[in-house]
């Protein structure tokens, strides 16, 4: 057999390795304890099977959906990740620049290292996602920057009571961290490092606090049961994120790909359902769209293409684009409502 040639994104982590340093590869690339759900989440995709639609028209396919009303080109968007200063000096705004010039979507981290007014004035669609402190006022100004500066929605996460134990090889990033790179939205008194004071006590009312508060739509992220994704749309989320933080808080939990299906038959079409982790090419995304995700969410490739900057981002999109838009045709679709009933039950047979 001939040897395989990778695709630009199958060969995009190995790339990004060799201009990271080994604190930040290690950063950007961990996953908590032993690395058990951050290793198994891009094999669960892949062992997904889709049955195609022939003989039908695939002219022209749209890649566009539409969002809490507003209209992306695309159906991925960029997840939260936080020092993306420390990968490239233009940080958030070379990630903003290139999603905006896609037509995407942008999540912003509040650990951005980039202003929401410097974020904002790309002309990018962008959400704000929060951890929220135990002391609920502390996260005020940073709420008020983002409404101010025109964020579409907040993005609450769930999974984070304490930040989950890793054990890297080399010094922490965290070390070696700007502090300009992180918190640049919380304001004086704030320059700790993330992740030191939050809430132990959420609940359902903070997603209808939260709404109150910037008279936003509240999307709740690190979801991953049918059960509490019915709490939070009764609470008032607007969408439900399934999330397992890209395998960076409880190890050995259940793969997206597996709990996309409980919360999206126990949500019904009552609210959005949004995944991530390990989606890594085309086919990975037809695969959550076909599972019922509304849209699906991207961390570490971007962080990966964005060493080379905006142009990185901009290519990543393009290349998503056209995997995503192949694997469309090649299963008979048109648009994302056409991938609907694409997965196949699971085979019995040994082979997946
Ligand atoms: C993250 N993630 C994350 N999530 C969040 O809600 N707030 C944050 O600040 C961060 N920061 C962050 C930094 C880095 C370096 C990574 C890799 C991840 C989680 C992120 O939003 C997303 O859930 C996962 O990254 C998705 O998995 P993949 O696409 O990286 O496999």
């Amino acid at each position: 057999m001939g040897e395989r040639v990778g695709s630009w994104l199958s060969g995009l982590e190995a790339r990004a390795a060799r201009s990271m340093s080994t604190p930040l590869r290690e950063y950007v690339e961990h996953g908590s304890g032993e690395g058990h759900t951050t290793g198994e989440a891009t094999r669960a995709w892949r062992s997904l099977r889709l049955r195609p639609h022939v003989l039908r028209d695939v002219t022209d396919v749209d890649l566009g959906v539409t969002l809490l009303g507003r209209p992306s080109r695309l159906p991925w968007g960029v997840a939260p990740t936080s020092l993306q200063r420390a990968v490239h000096p233009d940080g958030e705004v070379a990630t903003a620049r290139a999603t905006a010039a896609a037509g995407g979507l942008m999540v912003v981290s509040s650990n951005a290292g980039s202003t929401f007014a410097e974020i904002a004035a790309t002309g990018v669609d962008w959400w704000l996602q929060v951890y929220l402190p135990s002391d609920r006022t502390l996260v005020g100004p940073l709420l008020d920057r983002a409404v101010e500066a025109g964020a579409g929605a907040v993005v609450l996460t769930v999974d984070t009571p304490v930040v989950a134990t890793w054990y890297p090889t080399e010094g922490l990033i965290w070390d070696l961290a700007d502090p300009a790179w992180t918190r640049v939205n919380f304001g004086p008194g704030h320059e700790g490092q993330p992740g030191t004071e939050k809430a132990l006590d959420l609940g359902p009312h903070d997603i209808d606090w939260l709404r109150e508060r910037t008279g936003l739509p509240v999307v709740v992220k690190g979801v991953l049961r049918g059960d509490d994704a019915r709490r939070c749309v009764q609470a008032g989320a607007a969408a439900v994120w399934v999330s397992t933080h890209g395998g960076r808080q409880l190890d050995r939990v259940l793969t997206t790909a597996q709990a996309l299906l409980e919360v999206r038959a126990a949500v019904g079409a009552e609210a959005e359902v949004y995944v991530d982790g390990g989606l890594r090419d085309g086919i990975d995304v037809l695969s959550a769209l076909a599972s019922g995700a509304d849209a699906v969410f991207v961390g570490r490739p971007v962080l990966h293409a964005l060493v080379e900057g905006e142009a990185g981002v901009a290519r990543w999109h393009a290349a998503m684009s056209a995997e995503t838009g192949e694997a469309m045709r090649l299963a008979g679709c048109r648009s994302v409502a056409d991938t609907r009933d694409l997965l196949a039950p699971p085979a019995n047979d040994g082979l997946n």
